[in-house]
């Protein structure tokens, strides 16, 4: 690593080490052969309804945003869930999988000096169990939850709250994260930004903010760290 200044790393979880469509199976169970259509609403509607709350000021946790796009998403395909199936399913949520890519990356990120948190839109009970079921926490030095200030990625009120949290310089964090809204937040508010493109067909969104390296898989962070380092400050 450059200089003395280590760098601290702000890993998003969902959609970025948490895959959020591991939940085909059980929906499939429900949704038939809508269920990949199925998951990916009810992410649209999660975060669309963590944006509208944060806007509105009308926070109400991550979980609560889940669990009502839960139940936008059976009434826009006309599913019907009984109180123990909605109970499963937002259990399940607790318990995702990770990306396969996730503990060599970490594993790398950590041996190379970086300072690893968890820092995301879930409550902090939640991340506990989602890391813990994953056996990954032991990476993390912190899990840094945007419910402490009551609002949501992008606003930059939550990435001031990680880096006095992390008792970090905003020019030496990153935001690694798959989610172009939350990339685009972080370089908005100051941070740096690592963009995991984990399909080819995923788009960063056009806007005139971009993210500071682009990568497609964690294992390639280091590397893109410490090149972007080598050529921004030579
Ligand atoms: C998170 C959401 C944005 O983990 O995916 O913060």
């Amino acid at each position: 690593m450059n200089g003395a200044i280590p760098e601290t790393l702000a890993f998003d979880i969902y959609g970025t080490l948490i895959d959020t469509h591991g939940l085909i199976a059980m929906l499939r169970c429900h949704a038939g052969d809508n269920a990949s259509r199925f998951s990916q609403l009810w992410r649209q509607k999660q975060l669309e309804y963590s944006f509208r709350r944060g806007l509105m000021r009308q926070y109400q946790d991550f979980s609560i945003c889940t669990a009502q796009a839960l139940q936008y998403t059976c009434l826009s395909f006309g599913v019907s869930l009984t109180e123990n199936e909605t109970a499963a399913l937002l259990n399940a949520y607790r318990a995702l999988p990770t990306f396969e890519d996730v503990t060599e990356g970490l594993g790398n990120a950590r041996d190379a000096g970086f300072r690893l948190y968890a820092f995301s839109n879930g409550k902090e009970t939640d991340i506990v169990q989602l890391l813990d079921h994953a056996d990954i926490s032991r990476y993390f030095i912190d899990i840094i939850s945007v419910d402490a200030v009551q609002s949501f990625k992008p606003d930059p009120l939550v990435y001031r709250h990680f880096l006095e949290k992390s008792a970090a310089k905003a020019e030496n964090s990153w935001m690694v994260s798959a989610n172009p809204f939350d990339v685009i937040g972080a370089v908005s508010a100051g941070m740096r930004s690592a963009w995991v493109q984990r399909s080819p067909d995923a788009i960063m969104d056009p806007w005139e903010i971009k993210p500071t390296v682009a990568i497609h898989r964690l294992n390639e962070l280091v590397s893109a760290i410490t090149d972007w380092r080598k050529t921004t400050f030579r």
